[in-house]
């Protein structure tokens, strides 16, 4: 059998970023564990060059577009190459074959009679390169998805008949529950469809940056779609209205896309897929959103995450081991330095590592760095079976693409290794003249490592080969059936030293990510302009749920056991004062506060503190040197609002 996966293909309006890496990650992972299995694996990877976006990114760049296109392309190449990603093909959209293969698509659809010449009237966002009907507008005018302006535009188009398909696809998704991955996302498509499909303007006349109709269809002043054209780069790879001899690769196994663009290939990607008479793909993955910090990322915030950065601080395995084993598919992340040394030095260092320098160190002592398996069964038959449980539990988790499962589960092989070492402590058993014993612990490590670092190599390609050179054996399809599948022991180990994998990580190795800067006072307009940017930004009315009132202290007093509280009751202009438990007791004496005033936050819920109630919060700053509270510049009557 034979399996296919891809990546989304990038936009090449930016470098690469770690969202990006991500997808690569584990689309690659996924490549490398059928590879593994003995699958014939087609792995594709690319960059989607068309569209007014780009062309007006180059224009921005001062650049010629296919150059400007050419040079951002190459640094996803390069990246990857140097990340050792292991596509079997990078497509780019201005590839000829391409091009064609999507004229020959548009020629099919045309004759199946599923485009039809009409005016499109509606509004546009460049950046996401998408229409919408202004029912789906904010404020009539801006973009649902990014926030940004839209544009009006009246043109020309060719559309295609989506409507036709809604109802084969709702009978697709019924009929095919794990067709989107994580199930938990199909409802939003299949509401999306059920919330009646309009068909798709598939043609643009406003510029000229995409591919040209066929020349049987003879209207020059159109070009394609993008995402007509970039969606069908999943066909085209494979030869698609060209040479099909790799077409035998269709349909893909899963497409891996980030969740912002699961619209795209859970509907109008099978539409287009039913109106060429082609099958289906039988997953589309959608992962969630990378932030960093807990904070989205945003070039305006410089807080965006470079791949190539991390790898070159901590190791590409360590980022692509991190980020598969941090999120459970489907789910938004966070990247953040501190989780990401946690789990170098305690599951990489500690429980891989260690383990794997105890049985080098025990075999150069005990045997003369030659491990011979013989007495493994006699002695560990109970902790063979728990290995070969785990070893029997992963397949499943990984073909559903849980990965963080999939490593959870596989750590569970170095805790039997360290377990059983603790437990039958062979350097014991060396000195008690039981030394058959002891080496047969120190074999049934080895053979767990060593399926361990097969079942790891998907996820750490190159740290699982210097392991497995150090056990003296070769990771590839016929050690994955002998150990993992048919689960022999490796007779003999000709243990070699090896470098250290995982030096422990002391101190963050980065420089850490700029704090959101506060939100510069702008028009409200330009805030929603560059939302999709600057996703911290709110709309005024979101400021002003909150209930800003002026106070004046009229009680305070300390709370016992508490180094940090006050007890504060404050006037807030209404019959009766506010309780308000208060974290400033370092910072002022209760009798400086009495009489004075303060900015409440009034609309609170309220809350228990060391069993009192608290109805309110107080504004503060703090930095090095301390807190202090924010006041009003003249007194204000008790319950002013602020705003
Ligand atoms: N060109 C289209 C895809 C066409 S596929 C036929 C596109 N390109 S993109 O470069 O904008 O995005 C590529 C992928 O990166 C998308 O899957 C998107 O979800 C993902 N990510 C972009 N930012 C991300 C994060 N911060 N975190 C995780 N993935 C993110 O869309």
């Amino acid at each position: 059998m034979s399996k296919y996966i891809t990546t989304p293909i990038y936009y090449v309006n930016g470098e690469a970023h770690i969202g990006h890496a991500y997808t690569t990650f584990i689309a690659d992972t996924m490549a490398r564990y059928e590879r593994l299995k003995g699958e014939d694996t087609f792995f594709l990877t690319g960059t989607d060059e068309h569209g007014q976006k780009i062309e007006e990114s180059a224009a921005k760049a001062g650049k010629p577009t296919q150059e400007f296109a050419d040079e951002i392309s190459a640094t996803f190449k390069n990246l990857w190459d140097e990340f050792g990603i292991s596509y079997d093909k990078f497509i780019r959209t201005t590839d000829e074959e391409h091009m064609r293969g999507v004229q020959k698509a548009f020629e099919v659809m045309v004759a199946k009679g599923d485009i039809y010449k009409d005016f499109y009237e509606g509004h546009y966002c460049v950046s996401c390169e998408t229409f919408f009907p202004e029912t789906q507008l904010v404020d009539g005018e801006f973009c649902p998805d990014c926030g940004r302006s839209t544009n009006v535009v009246k043109e020309e188009s060719y559309f295609f008949k989506l409507s036709k398909y809604e109802d084969k696809l709702l009978k697709h998704y019924e009929a095919n529950p794990d067709f989107i991955m994580p199930k938990s996302r199909a409802n939003e498509v299949i509401n999306f469809v059920k919330g009646g499909l309009r068909d798709l303007s598939v043609t643009r006349t406003s510029f000229s940056w995409g591919v040209k109709m066929p020349a049987s269809i003879n209207d020059d002043k159109h070009v394609m779609y993008v995402w007509l054209d970039a969606l069908l780069n999943y066909v085209t790879a494979l030869g698609y209205g060209g040479d099909e001899a790799k077409m035998n690769y269709w349909p893909a196994d899963v497409h891996f896309v980030g969740k912002d663009i699961l619209r795209f290939h859970a509907i109008y990607w099978p539409a287009f897929l039913m109106s060429l008479d082609l099958p289906l793909p039988k997953h589309i993955g959608a992962h969630g959103w990378w932030t960093r910090d807990g904070e989205k990322m945003s070039k305006s915030k410089g807080n965006v995450v470079s791949p190539k950065e991390v790898a070159d601080a901590y190791g590409v395995e360590n980022l692509r081991y991190f980020m598969l084993r941090e999120v459970p598919f489907g789910q938004d992340g966070d990247f953040s330095q501190r989780a990401f040394i946690d789990r170098i030095n305690s599951e990489l260092s500690n429980d891989l590592g260690n383990l794997l320098n105890r049985i080098i160190g025990m075999s150069g002592k005990y045997s003369d760095f030659v491990i011979d398996s013989k007495d493994v069964e006699k002695y560990h038959a109970k902790e063979l079976a728990k290995m070969n449980k785990v070893l029997d539990s992963l397949d499943a988790l990984m073909e559903n693409l849980q990965t963080h499962r999939y490593l959870e589960e596989l750590w569970k092989l170095f805790a039997i290794g360290n377990g059983v070492i603790q437990e039958y402590a062979p350097w014991v058993k060396m000195k008690n003249n039981q030394e058959d014993e002891a080496l047969a612990t120190v074999a049934l490590v080895a053979n767990i490592l060593a399926r361990a670092a097969i079942m790891l190599h998907p996820v750490m390609p190159e740290t699982t080969k210097i392991i497995a050179d150090g056990l003296s054996f070769e990771i590839n399809n016929a050690s994955y059936k002998e150990l993992v599948i048919d689960k022999k022991l490796l007779k003999l180990f000709n243990i070699k030293k090896v470098p250290p994998l995982f030096p422990r990580v002391e101190e963050p190795l980065m420089v850490e990510a700029p704090k959101a800067k506060p939100n510069p006072p702008k028009e409200e307009k330009k805030a929603k302009e560059s939302s999709k940017e600057d996703d911290n930004l709110i709309e005024i009315g979101q400021f002003f749920e909150t209930s800003l009132k002026i106070g004046t202290v009229i009680e305070a007093e300390e709370v016992p056991k508490s180094k940090k509280l006050l007890k504060l009751q404050v006037d807030l202009g209404d019959e009766t004062p506010r309780q308000i438990v208060a974290g400033i007791k370092e910072f002022y004496a209760p009798a400086d506060l009495v009489d004075t005033q303060v900015c409440v936050v009034a609309n609170l819920k309220p809350a228990k503190l060391m069993g009192m109630m608290s109805e309110g919060m107080l504004l503060a700053a703090k930095d090095e040197d301390g807190l202090c509270l924010i006041r009003p510049e003249k007194p204000k009557k008790a319950g002013t609002p602020i705003g």
